[in-house]
């Protein structure tokens, strides 16, 4: 059946405008917190509005046609923009920084970014944890220089093992054995603790969830099931179509068993689950997975994430419908202290929790849908 498709209001227009701050300006201390009392701790910057795939769920076909208007190169943040932001974001408290999209490997010279990214420091000295989200479509050519230039690890997004089904969930008719390659590629030039990402949606690789899980068993790759969600506009989300993680969960340790782990740090977006041995401990040699619990079980409480979009709008929420435009502070003669003063007062105003909302609501209900960002404009 062919998927609702709702039209899209161009978002990008709502920005909100930054207060520029003046006078004495008290320095970043790594101590911001929002109203939620959420300190600020990773930055994920989308560099390019543009993909090379239309998954149905984040950017289908018939929104983002021949017709789309996707951002002229000028009004991106060039590198050195959004390295001199994501330095201010660093000093505030920020360690972990990732790359996305769209997709990120389409962004000519992105390993030069990379390198200047990995070339900062966090505040206790140490590189940031630097990382990047692609589909993988370009990694098995990418992934040397990217790995040369600094990058530490990387997440895969795959959605199937099935070349057909594959094919359809891309919907250009990109073949697996591409992405397939370019895994392999990452772990070949040494990138670190990579991660495949599925979004499970029911009906069309749910019945994939046990063969994924069999694949990256024991090969050092972290495999995550990620609940669909409602995300953006254009993807016509239905309540049926998300299959809870903890379905996903007991559909595994049906066939393998596996044994919950304690998290790594605080404000995670995955559950994590080990791969037990016959005496049903974590055997680390088969690895783990996650789950990512989005729409089933909120987890808004300890978000410690800031979006950055390519065109320099800070969003606070995964789910907002307006950004915060920092680009014309970078642009105006502002100074990098009143910069990161403009970054503080818009952190400690920050009161989103919209998937803790949302499950509030009715079952079928996504809460004012046709407002909201694409995730392929704010990135995963
Ligand atoms: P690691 O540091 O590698 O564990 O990454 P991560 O889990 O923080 O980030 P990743 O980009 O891999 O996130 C995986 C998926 O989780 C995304 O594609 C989204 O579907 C979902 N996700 C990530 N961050 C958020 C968030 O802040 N809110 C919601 N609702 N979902 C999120
Ligand atoms: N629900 C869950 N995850 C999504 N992604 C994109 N759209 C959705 C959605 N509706 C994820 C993709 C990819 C990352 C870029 O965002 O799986 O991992
Ligand atoms: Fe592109 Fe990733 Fe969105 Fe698919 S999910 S259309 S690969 S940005
Ligand atoms: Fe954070 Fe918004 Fe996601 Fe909640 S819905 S975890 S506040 S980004």
């Amino acid at each position: 059946m062919a998927e609702r498709v709702i039209p899209l209001v161009d978002q990008r227009a709502l920005a909100l405008v930054p207060p520029l701050p003046q006078g004495a300006l008290a320095p970043a201390s790594g101590l911001l917190t929002d109203r939620l009392q959420r300190p600020l701790r990773d930055l994920r910057i989308s560099v390019t509005d543009r993909c090379n795939f239309r998954c149905s769920y984040c950017m289908p076909k018939e929104v983002f046609d021949a017709q789309y208007r996707y951002l002229p190169h000028s009004a991106l943040l060039s590198f050195e923009e959004i390295t001199r932001l994501a330095q201010l974001f660093l000093q505030h408290g920020v360690y972990k920084i990732r790359l996305t999209g769209g997709e990120p490997l389409l962004r000519k010279g992105l390993e030069n970014l990379v390198a200047q990214l990995a070339g900062l420091q966090t505040l206790d000295g140490s590189a940031p944890d630097l990382t990047l989200t692609t589909n993988g479509a370009l990694l098995a050519r990418k992934a040397p220089a990217l790995k040369a230039a600094g990058l530490q690890r990387i997440t895969v997004s795959l959605d199937s093992l099935d070349d057909a089904i594959f094919r359809r969930m891309n919907d250009v008719d990109f073949p697996l054995a591409e992405v397939l390659a370019g895994i392999d590629a990452a772990q070949a030039a040494g990138l670190q603790r990579i991660k495949v990402n599925m979004v499970v949606k029911r009906g069309t690789n749910d019945h994939e969830i046990v063969r994924m899980a069999r694949h990256f068993r024991g090969s050092g790759i972290t495999l995550r099931f990620i609940e669909y969600m409602d995300v953006g506009a254009t993807n016509g989300w239905r309540m049926d179509q998300v299959v809870p993680s903890a379905e996903v969960i007991a559909r595994l340790q049906a066939e393998l068993p596996l044994v919950p782990l304690a998290p790594q740090a605080a404000g995670e977006t995955a559950k994590r689950w080990g791969w037990a041995d016959a005496q049903g401990r974590h055997d680390p040699a088969l690895g783990e997975i996650g789950v990512i619990s989005s729409v089933t079980e909120a987890f808004c409480g300890a978000c410690n994430r800031a979006r950055l979009s390519m065109e320099g709008r800070l969003y606070l929420c995964l789910f907002a419908n307006q950004g915060w435009d920092l680009r014309s502070l970078l642009r105006s003669t502002a100074s990098d202290a009143q910069l990161s003063a403009a970054i503080a007062h818009i952190w400690q105003g920050r009161s989103d929790r919209y998937s803790e909302l949302r499950a509030s609501l009715p079952a079928d209900t996504s809460g004012g849908q046709a407002r909201r960002i694409e995730m392929s404009y704010i990135g995963g």
